[in-house]
């Protein structure tokens, strides 16, 4: 008899067909896409120019090697060039750190919830997943996760802001965390948020660099800069994990259009850090006003969304901000997440959540 599934005319891995496939946050026909935290703003002065100037030479594959914006990036963190990793968004340099540390029967340690490709990505190599559970206040559960590690753990991912609660972990929690870690065992600092962060007791990798030999850190344009669409993301870290994680990348993948959009928006830091406060401030704003309608159980945001911990009303929810115009992103059974959009949109996702605290409290 054939071991190929019901819907398969060939053998397929078993626990790849288990997995859930990646669902993008759902599109607007009308109103705000909040579902996906992108960036409510066009791509920063220069950003198109540099792009369309890239587009002349479409038919040549791109530079992979990325010489310029590597240089540029360890310029700026203060390292040398093979302390930086370039690939088409932070998810691909989080698959291939996994491929390049972990596999079969290995350990893959995080924060649930969180981002929910870190146990896609442990599936694909067949490591196990070890999933703990976030705090009562949706924050990592450090010391939970310190206990976790065991002789098989390969990788610890560490999410601030956390995708998708928005908690921060701090720069005093983070520090006695990595002295509990074994130095052979590889960190993975997941700071795909960081630009929006602006609570000072927050860790920030920038003061991490070179600090332990088994930490990365990783940070990406998709957020902040707004290039989401083009795919670029980096890690700065030890040049020895980034030469293995380089042999497990998808080759030629990261476009000379995405680099050459980085370093127009690299260009543009003032405009960069206006919008982001812009960005902070309403995301502060949104909060001040939820907690007034009585939402005490939101967490303090810290990235560019705000986490609705709406549990089992969690499609009620979705289904209010539907009706207000507001397409939000839900993670069952435990909440909503909702990204800080246009002004525009403050104002309906105000009402919603009114209407949500009415209806479910
Ligand atoms: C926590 C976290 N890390 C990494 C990423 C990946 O971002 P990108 O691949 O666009 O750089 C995301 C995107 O949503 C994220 O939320």
């Amino acid at each position: 008899m054939s071991s190929g599934t019901a819907s398969s005319p060939v053998k397929l891995r078993p626990e790849i067909l288990a997995l859930p496939a990646y669902r993008q946050g759902q599109a607007a026909p009308s109103g705000f896409k909040l579902s996906s935290n992108e960036n409510p703003f066009d791509p920063l002065p220069g950003v198109l120019e540099a792009v369309d100037a890239a587009t002349r030479t479409l038919h040549r594959y791109p530079n992979a090697a990325a010489p310029e914006v590597t240089a540029r990036i360890a310029a700026e963190w203060g390292v040398e060039p093979d302390e930086v990793i370039l690939a088409a968004g932070s998810v691909a340099l989080l698959v291939q750190l996994t491929l390049a540390a972990a596999g079969p029967g290995d350990e893959v340690v995080y924060s649930w919830r969180s981002f929910e490709v870190y146990p896609w990505m442990t599936v694909l190599p067949s490591a196990v997943k070890v999933a703990v559970p976030n705090t009562p206040d949706h924050r990592h559960d450090l010391d939970a996760m310190a206990a976790a590690i065991t002789e098989r753990t390969r990788l610890v991912l560490v999410c601030t802001p956390n995708n998708p609660t928005s908690a921060i972990v701090t720069a005093a929690e983070f520090e006695s965390f990595m002295q509990k870690v074994p130095a052979d065992v590889l960190v993975i600092l997941d700071e795909a948020y960081a630009e929006f962060v602006t609570d000072p007791t927050a860790v920030n990798g920038r003061t991490l660099v070179r600090r332990y030999p088994n930490l990365v850190i990783l940070r990406t344009f998709s957020k902040a800069y707004g290039l989401a669409g083009l795919r670029i993301g980096y890690g700065i870290g030890p040049a020895e994990v980034f030469a293995a994680a380089r042999i497990a990348a998808m080759p030629l993948s990261l476009t000379d259009h995405a680099q050459v959009a980085a370093i127009a928006s690299l260009d543009r830091g003032d405009e960069l850090r206006a919008r982001v406060a812009d960005i902070a401030a309403r995301r502060d704003a949104i909060y001040d006003f939820l907690v007034e309608q009585g939402w005490t159980t939101i967490p303090r945001p810290h990235g560019n969304f705000v986490w609705y911990p709406t549990g089992e009303h969690t499609e009620r929810a979705l289904g209010i901000f539907r009706d207000h115009g507001i397409i939000a992103r839900a993670y069952l059974p435990d909440g909503v997440r909702l990204t800080i959009g246009e002004e525009e949109s403050v104002e309906n996702v105000l009402a919603a959540s009114a209407q949500i605290m009415r209806e479910i409290a």
